[in-house]
């Protein structure tokens, strides 16, 4: 399969595979029509820009421009893992790719299937979730195949469930003051002892990735965020059938749909995207979301995705 998978990527056709973080739709970042297609297949606005995964930090400098000592340590530290580093774009890298901006953001996934595949191919691979835009990210092969279903012939390798499931933490080493574009797994406590202060400006709402728009990672019905204190006057006037994503101490009575929800933050983000693929497909009139209490570390990330499935 992964001699197949290396196959169809040089010759330009798109792969599903898995990653630590979510399922990705995989092509050449070289190869402009291969890249085309996958903005067509999910419907993805062309300015966005995609992810360009490497193998290692070498590919990573065959990329990029400026992988600097600030990139080095962040790299051995955390790679392969969860953290795109945003850089300065070698032309290499087509710039269909990446909205057409001067930068790409790159990372070595921590997935062994998706290594052997780029091992295989031996160049990078630039990969958006493998989710129709501002629909949900997948977690596992059944989500892509649900995602994708009207897609024929889509190869999708079958890593089992991603051990971290929501996608990775984007950080903007190309400018003056490193910014943190999207949250994920690895946090401002996790970067700043290694490269100092980073911004954050989804704390402060302003939003200066393309792809982070509010309104994102959503399901398809009515999605709300309530406090746990508000959720029982809540369900009580909800006219229809709600599902709810809820701790175990949250009361949820009948018609409603209680989907319990994990206390751990990483079994938590572990467990998101699928739980809302379960709200969606109970056909519940709204999907309500308790708000966790916590606001620390993987949290940050978790109240993130979380906002914006209600946006
Ligand atoms: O965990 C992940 O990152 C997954 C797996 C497959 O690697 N990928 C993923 O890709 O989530 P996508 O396309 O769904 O989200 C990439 C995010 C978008 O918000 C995009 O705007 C931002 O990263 N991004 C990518 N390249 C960028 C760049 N050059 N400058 C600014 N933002 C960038
Ligand atoms: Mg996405």
């Amino acid at each position: 399969m992964i001699q197949e998978a290396a196959r169809r990527l040089k010759a330009g056709l798109c792969v599903a595979m898995p990653t630590e973080t979510v399922y990705g739709l995989f092509c050449d970042s070289t190869n402009e029509s291969a890249l085309a297609s996958v903005y067509a297949m999910k419907g993805r606005p062309s300015s966005n820009p995609l992810i360009a995964h490497v193998l290692d930090v070498a590919m990573a400098k065959r990329t990029t421009f400026g992988f600097d000592a600030r990139a080095e340590k962040l790299a051995a530290k955390f790679w392969p893992g969860p953290l795109a580093m945003v850089l300065p774009r070698r032309p290499e890298i087509a710039a269909v790719g990446v909205g057409g901006r001067g930068t790409v953001a790159v990372r070595v996934p921590a997935h062994p299937v998706v290594l052997a595949v780029l091992q295989a191919f031996g160049g990078a691979l630039s990969a958006p979730s493998a989710n129709r835009s501002g629909k949900v990210s997948p977690t596992t092969p059944q989500h892509v195949a649900h995602e994708f279903s009207h897609i024929e012939d889509l190869l999708i390798l079958d890593g089992g469930p991603c051990d971290i499931g929501i996608e990775s933490t984007v950080l903007d080493l190309s400018r003056a003051r490193p910014m943190v574009l999207r949250p994920g797994a690895i946090g401002e406590e996790d970067i700043t002892p290694l490269i100092g202060p980073v911004v954050m400006p989804h704390l402060t709402k302003q939003d200066a990735s393309p792809g982070t728009m509010a309104k994102h990672y959503a399901p398809s019905v009515v999605c709300e965020v309530v406090q746990s204190s508000a959720l029982e006057s809540k369900l009580a006037k909800h006219a229809g059938r709600a599902a709810v994503l809820a701790f175990a101490n949250d009361e949820v009575a009948a018609p409603h749909i209680k989907i319990e929800m994990p206390i751990d933050a990483y079994e938590y983000a572990q467990r998101f995207y699928a739980a809302l693929r379960e709200a969606d497909a109970c056909e519940a009139t709204a999907v309500l979301i308790v708000a966790p209490q916590e606001r620390n570390g993987v949290w940050v990330a978790i109240h993130d995705r979380i906002r914006r499935a209600g946006a």
